[in-house]
């Protein structure tokens, strides 16, 4: 077998190697069934018992109250984008974004073509390369939802803390991209969702938490596969829901809660982040962090050099040696090295050798 590559991807990204082996494993047959888990029912007590205990590991590991729901839904993290407004803003009401990136400000265009909805604050002008001020920001003390993005995948920035909205104002986050990496406090977030893709799982299966006093908001008569209240009511499985990937969200689970839970992949994330910050920092400036170093993104690294053909260099040459996914996304360019909670240690170090290698001979 070829040997697996340094995977800095930033979505679909890297999985644990061990969750993957245990896949193969169970492949062809799930737990003595003589059948692979694609080929089971999703109405059978084999189902029904994995989907149990997967709600149970993720509540266990997020600290999710029995106030919130949990939804394992479809569509992505995109689908959210249109689901929110359709069940949480009312007619006539609406509804404030923090927009601090690309996928904060997609999530308004969206919620825009369904409802009213206003940039309560934005660090488009800098080009995302900070997060907006909340002290600074326009809230609706009346809005019906305050969203913002926890972290911002292509331009790499995130909260520490999350932003406080008015009273009364319920908060939406889109964890797509930094669910899992650290504890959050659930109680302050009225819906949380996230795509599995980059810190959860395979692409395939979003996760929404939900308070569930706010399903008493969804109006009548929506689609019912957009429709939180009638999914929540069925558990998920209004239709066939994407089992293979709820089966693959249990495995990392499970090896989040054997590596000891959120605080103690939050460490190691702490650590990766500030060995490739240290290694961009002292530099000399031959790379340039794009963030602000007080928003920088301890998932999605994002970093430039003098020029573009360097950056062309650069990607080139680290694929060479294995070391995979570095470019920045195409709307912005420059590099990226995505590091979630499947990126291992050594991974980081590859590439901080990388970077003073290729440092050294490109001065
Ligand atoms: C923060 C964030 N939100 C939303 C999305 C869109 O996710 P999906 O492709 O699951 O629709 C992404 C994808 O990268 C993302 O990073």
């Amino acid at each position: 077998m070829k040997t697996r590559v340094h995977n800095f991807n930033a979505g679909p990204a890297t999985l644990p190697l061990t969750v993957l082996e245990k896949a193969q494993a169970e492949l062809l047959d799930y737990h003595g069934l003589g059948m692979s888990i694609l080929e089971i029912s999703h109405r059978s007590t084999a189902f029904d018992d994995l989907m149990t205990q997967v709600e149970a590991n993720l509540r266990q590991l997020m600290g999710i109250p029995s106030s919130h729901k949990v939804l394992f839904l479809q569509g992505g993290a995109s689908l959210q984008f249109d689901m929110l407004p359709m069940n949480l803003l009312p007619k006539g009401g609406s509804a404030d974004y923090i927009i601090n990136g690309v996928w904060g400000k997609k999530a308004l265009q969206e919620a825009r073509k369904l409802g009213n909805a206003r940039a309560a604050a934005s660090s488009e002008e800098t080009i995302f390369d900070r997060l907006p001020d909340p002290s600074r920001a326009d809230f609706d003390p009346q809005a019906a939802y305050l969203h913002f993005t926890s972290n911002e995948t292509i331009h790499g920035n995130q909260w520490g803390e999350a932003p406080s909205p008015p009273s009364g104002v319920p908060l939406v986050c889109d964890m797509s991209s930094d669910i899992l990496s650290r504890p959050v406090e659930i109680s302050k977030y009225s819906l949380i969702y996230a795509g599995a893709q980059k810190n959860a799982g395979p692409a395939g299966v979003t996760l929404v938490i939900i308070r569930e006093d706010l399903l008493d908001r969804v109006p009548q008569n929506l689609p019912a596969m957009l429709d939180y209240r009638l999914l929540a009511e069925k558990g998920s499985l209004y239709n066939t829901p994407p089992s293979f990937s709820i089966y693959m969200l249990g495995l990392v689970l499970r090896w989040l809660l054997d590596l000891g839970g959120l605080n103690e992949i939050a460490k190691l994330n702490a650590k990766k982040a500030e060995i490739i910050y240290q290694a961009i920092d002292q530099s000399g400036g031959f790379y340039r962090g794009y963030s602000r170093p007080e928003c920088r993104s301890l998932m999605n690294v994002t970093f430039r050099m003098a020029s573009e053909a360097l950056e062309n260099a650069f990607v080139k040459v680290a694929a060479e040696q294995g070391l995979i996914g570095i470019r920045g996304h195409r709307s912005v360019g420059g590099l990226r090295a995505s590091i979630y909670n499947a990126c291992p240690m050594e991974a980081v170090k590859a590439l901080v050798d990388f970077m003073a290698g290729f440092q050294v001979i490109h001065m």
